[in-house]
């Protein structure tokens, strides 16, 4: 399985404490146990800036920076083992392991944590946390900041500087090293074998749902917990509808299908849209506004290198798709204007993409001052440009009623423009076309 290397997590605490103020601390907690029903749990995820951080994969566990301290800058606080608990639910890393395993410099159990961490908070001036974000984790950290303050007859000193986090966690987080593309490669890879399984097994009289069981077995087998985000499967008229999940639609020959999904490795998402005929093959109608998408996508695709900027990309996407529209009779006027009052937004209603990583939307600023951020080499993030003309739409001709098309692509800034990472699924109506031929040839 390729992940990432323990030294990275190593070197991400130090590159974080660098920036922090000098007599500061940082305190994160991993994410909470979500409960399905009753006693059932949802397959756990950690909370991406704590994996970021510390790659630890348990719940109940708070990560701890301390820049400079003598006996240790890097705390974990974790489960303790528990003979009878692991035999019911799985190992855990114990503090032994927090410090052997996961480099921690100090550990201790998470029962201790109100005894203990008031005391490491004492005179350090100010505290990094995520605040906002985890309100139970909020009081918490307070009460901490109360024990402190209830002592200051003692002349203890509590802290008086509170600050977000994530300002400087969030642009780390921006920049993909080398370590993180290759796992995002291969979570790539994965995805777009999917894509092709899905495509293969393609055909009318199945359901939404039974491509959305190729997609997991292939999400499996590559060795993926899980999808990064619920698989959109979308047949016909729900193509144009943007966050369908329902998957449990008919597929009907004549009608496309939309399936937008990707799997995540050691918590990196990936995000793959394409758009198929479910009789493996285009209609006039369905091929025009396809390719106009892909036209769109490629425009975008030169847009993106280092010194252009965030929005050059979804510029492109609506000076073609506007252009299109107008040359195939869906929009009427001056490309121009119909840019200027944004005409366009009636079937590309979404932006051309977000930036990718340990969240499929991932975290980053997208403006800087006011100003459409710069793109520099290792800043991930999708391309994927859309037209949806719903079934409803009055003001259009029937025959292009009902079409749903969006191809989504991921990539990384490189040095003289960007990789695509998930070049393994066909992307062409002839390649599309071919591969859905080649499988119903080989199932007959
Ligand atoms: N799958 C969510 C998105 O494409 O943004
Ligand atoms: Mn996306
Ligand atoms: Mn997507």
């Amino acid at each position: 399985m390729i992940h990432i290397p323990k030294s990275e997590y190593s070197r991400r605490r130090k590159a974080l404490m660098a920036q922090m103020e000098p007599n500061s601390i940082a305190i994160l907690p991993a994410a909470a146990v979500a409960i399905r029903n009753r006693d059932v749990e949802h397959v756990y995820r950690q909370d991406s800036d704590f994996q970021y951080l510390s790659g630890f994969p348990e719940p109940q566990a708070v990560l701890v920076l301390m820049p400079g301290r003598v006996h240790g800058e890097y705390i974990l606080f974790c489960r303790e083992r528990n003979a009878e608990r692991e035999l019911w639910d799985g190992l855990r890393a114990g503090q032994e392991g927090a410090i052997r395993d996961f480099g921690a410099d100090d550990a201790f159990p998470i029962t201790d944590i109100d005894d203990i961490l008031p005391g490491l908070i004492e005179g350090r001036d100010r505290v990094y946390s995520a605040m906002g974000s985890n309100p139970e984790f909020d009081r918490h950290l307070m009460e901490w900041i109360n024990v402190i303050r209830s002592k200051a007859n003692l002349g203890a000193q509590p802290p008086n500087e509170f600050v977000a986090l994530d300002h400087l966690l969030h642009d780390m987080r921006l920049y993909k090293s080398a370590a993180e593309v290759k796992v995002m490669r291969e979570a790539a890879r994965i995805s777009a074998q999917a894509h092709v399984r899905a495509m293969q097994a393609c055909r009318a009289g199945l359901h939404e749902f039974s491509l959305e069981a190729e997609l997991d077995y292939e999400f499996r087998k590559g060795g993926a917990k899980m999808p990064a985000y619920g698989s959109i499967v979308a047949a016909g008229r729900n193509s144009c509808i943007l966050h369908y999940q329902q998957n449990d639609a008919l597929l009907k020959d004549g009608d496309l299908v939309l399936i937008d999904a990707g799997c995540e490795i050691d918590c990196y998402a990936s995000d793959i849209t394409r758009t198929f005929p479910v009789s493996g093959k285009y209609s006039a109608e369905q091929k025009a506004i396809y390719e106009l998408v892909l036209a769109s996508q490629e425009a975008a695709f030169a847009e993106i290198a280092p010194n252009k900027h965030w929005n050059q990309a979804h510029e492109a996407t609506v000076r073609v798709i506007t252009a299109g529209l107008v040359k195939l009779g869906l929009l009427r006027g001056d490309v121009e204007e119909l840019i200027a009052s944004e005409a366009y937004k009636a079937f590309y209603m979404h932006r051309a993409g977000h930036w990718l990583g340990l969240d499929v939307h991932d975290v980053g600023e997208y403006k800087v001052g006011g100003e459409w951020r710069v793109l520099e080499v290792g800043m991930a993030l999708t391309v994927e440009p859309g037209i949806y003309i719903a079934a409803d739409n009055q003001s259009v001709a029937k025959k292009w009623r009902g079409i749903g098309v969006r191809i989504e692509d991921d990539v990384v800034v490189t040095k003289t423009g960007c990789e695509i990472l998930t070049n393994g699924v066909p992307k062409t109506v002839a390649e599309i076309e071919a591969l859905m031929a080649a499988a119903r040839t080989q199932a007959a």
